[in-house]
C-alpha cells in the first residue's frame, strides 16, 4: 500500500515538474516581438514563380529603366510566317478567282479611323515577317508593344511599372507580365461594354 502511494506520489511530482517547466519556458521571452524574433528562421532558398510559368514560353523587355519576362508571342500567331505567302507583291497576292475569299477576310480594322490607320501603319509591306514603326523601324512580332507605346505613351508608361496590365505567377521574382495584345486585340483593341457576370437571384425574384 505505502509503494503505491510513493509511486503515485513520485509520479505527481515528475508531472508538476514538467508542467512547471513548460511554464518557465514562456517566460524567457519579455514580449511577444521578442519570442516572434528569437523563433524566426531565416530562409535561404531561392524565392521564385517561376513553377507557376514553366509552360509558358518568355521573352525579356529591356528597356532604359526596367527589365522583365512577357510571353513569347510568334508561336502563338496562326499564320505566322507571314512569308510563307508574302512572298510576292501584295497586288500579285490580291489576284483572285472569282468568288474566292480574300485573304484575313476575318480582320476588320477597328483601331482609331482610316485617316490615322491601315494596315501599313503597323505591318512592313517590304517584310511581313516583322512589324514597322511610324519612322519606317523593324519590330519583332514579339516586342510589339513597342509598336503600341508610340501613340499610348500613358499606358505604356504604367504597363511597364506595372500598374496597367497583369503580372503572371505572383509578386515572387522573375516578373512575368502579359504583354498589349494578350489581352488587346490589336486590330480591335478597344473592350465591348458589358454588364457584371453575378446574377441576383433575390432581385430577380422581387421583379417577378
Ligand atoms: C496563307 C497565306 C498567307 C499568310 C500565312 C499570310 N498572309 Fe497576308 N495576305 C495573303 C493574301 C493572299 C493577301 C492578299 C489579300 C487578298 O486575298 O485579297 C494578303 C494580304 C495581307 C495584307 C494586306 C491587306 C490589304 O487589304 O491590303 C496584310 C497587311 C497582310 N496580308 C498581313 C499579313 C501578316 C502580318 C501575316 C503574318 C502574321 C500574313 N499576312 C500571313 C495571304 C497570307
Ligand atoms: C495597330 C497596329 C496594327 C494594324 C493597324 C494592323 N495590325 Fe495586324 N497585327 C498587329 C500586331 C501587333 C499583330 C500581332 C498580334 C499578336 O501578337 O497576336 C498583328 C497580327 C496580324 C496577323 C496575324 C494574325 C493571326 O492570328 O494569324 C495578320 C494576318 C494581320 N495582323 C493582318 C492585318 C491586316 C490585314 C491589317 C489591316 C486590315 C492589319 N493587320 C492592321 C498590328 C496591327
Ligand atoms: C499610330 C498610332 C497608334 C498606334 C501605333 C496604336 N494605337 Fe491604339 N489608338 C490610337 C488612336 C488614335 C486611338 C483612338 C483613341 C480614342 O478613341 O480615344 C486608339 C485606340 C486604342 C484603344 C481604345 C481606347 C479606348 O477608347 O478605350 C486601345 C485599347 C488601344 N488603342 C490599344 C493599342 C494597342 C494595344 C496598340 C499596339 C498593338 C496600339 N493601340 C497601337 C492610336 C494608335
Ligand atoms: C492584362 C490585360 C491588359 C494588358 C496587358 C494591357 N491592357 Fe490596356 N487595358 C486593359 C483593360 C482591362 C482596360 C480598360 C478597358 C475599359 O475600361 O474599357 C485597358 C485600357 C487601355 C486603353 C484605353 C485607356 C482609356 O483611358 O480608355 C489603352 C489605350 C490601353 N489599354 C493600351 C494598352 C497598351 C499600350 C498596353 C501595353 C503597353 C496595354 N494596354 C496592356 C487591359 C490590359
Amino acid at each position: 500500500m505505502t509503494a503505491k502511494i510513493k509511486v503515485i506520489t513520485q509520479f505527481i511530482v515528475v508531472c508538476l515538474f514538467t508542467i512547471s517547466c513548460k511554464h518557465s519556458d514562456e517566460h524567457k521571452y519579455h514580449t511577444v516581438i521578442d519570442k516572434i524574433e528569437a523563433n524566426t528562421v531565416e530562409y535561404k532558398g531561392e524565392i521564385s514563380s517561376d513553377i507557376y510559368n514553366e509552360t509558358i514560353k518568355k521573352v525579356e523587355v529591356i528597356d532604359s529603366d526596367f527589365k522583365f519576362l512577357i510571353p513569347e508571342r510568334k508561336s502563338q500567331i496562326v499564320s505566322y510566317k507571314c512569308s510563307e505567302c508574302h512572298s510576292q507583291p501584295l497586288e500579285k497576292l490580291k489576284e483572285h478567282k472569282v468568288g474566292e475569299k480574300a485573304a484575313h477576310w476575318n480582320i476588320k480594322l477597328n483601331h482609331a479611323g482610316p485617316e490615322t490607320m491601315n494596315c501599313t501603319t503597323c505591318h512592313n509591306k517590304n517584310d511581313f515577317d516583322h512589324l514597322q514603326s511610324l519612322t519606317n523601324s523593324s519590330i519583332d512580332f514579339n516586342f510589339s508593344y513597342k509598336l503600341c507605346s508610340q501613340c499610348h505613351q500613358k499606358e505604356f508608361k504604367d504597363w511597364k511599372g506595372g500598374a496597367h496590365g497583369k503580372q503572371l505567377g505572383g509578386w515572387a521574382p522573375p516578373r512575368l507580365s502579359n504583354t498589349c495584345v494578350n489581352c488587346h486585340n490589336p486590330h480591335n483593341p478597344k473592350f465591348e461594354k458589358r454588364w457584371p457576370v453575378r446574377f441576383n437571384t433575390t432581385v430577380e425574384k422581387e421583379r417577378e
